[in-house]
């Protein structure tokens, strides 16, 4: 799950698709393609979303996104266009590149929706993300399901 921050919308994705999956048998992991808030909590208002929904997300710490995840995950979900062509820009072959999926199209196929990022904006904006995402991560769970 990546995000520019690492520390608003990715977290929470990790969290959601944590909860939904076998996590002795799934790898979920998130970063950031910024490296300011390294080594920093998730965002207090992303840490209360999640509770308000039932979810710990508070073990969490951020990291950057680094060449080594295309080795590392067969799945890289991406919350906007600016995180995709961000990641887009570390991949060299054809076998990352499709590794890369805009997380709203498990949910919208084809529709190329961004994930909008609340850091900037009030409180609600991060209910009504945790909302897409947890619709997204529904989706996500059912395709593994069915593989
Ligand atoms: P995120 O939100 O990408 O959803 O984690 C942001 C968090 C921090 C910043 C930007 C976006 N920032 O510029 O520090």
């Amino acid at each position: 799950m990546v995000c520019l921050g690492n520390i608003c919308r990715s977290p929470l994705a990790e969290g959601i698709l944590k909860s939904k999956v076998d996590i002795k048998s799934v790898c979920v992991d998130s970063a950031g393609t910024g490296g300011w808030h390294v080594g920093e909590l998730p965002d207090s208002r992303s840490i209360d979303v999640a509770r308000k929904n039932g979810l710990d997300i508070s073990d969490q710490k951020c990291r950057k996104f680094i060449k080594q995840d295309f080795e590392d995950f067969d799945w890289i979900y991406v919350m906007d266009k600016s995180n995709l062509k961000d990641v887009l820009s570390l991949a060299d072959t054809e076998e990352k590149r499709s590794k890369v999926i805009m997380i709203l199209n498990e949910s919208a196929a084809g529709s190329n929706r961004e994930v909008p990022d609340p850091y900037y904006g009030g409180d609600n904006g991060f209910q009504l993300v945790y909302g897409m995402l947890n619709d997204a991560c529904e989706h996500i769970v059912n395709r593994l399901n069915n593989e």
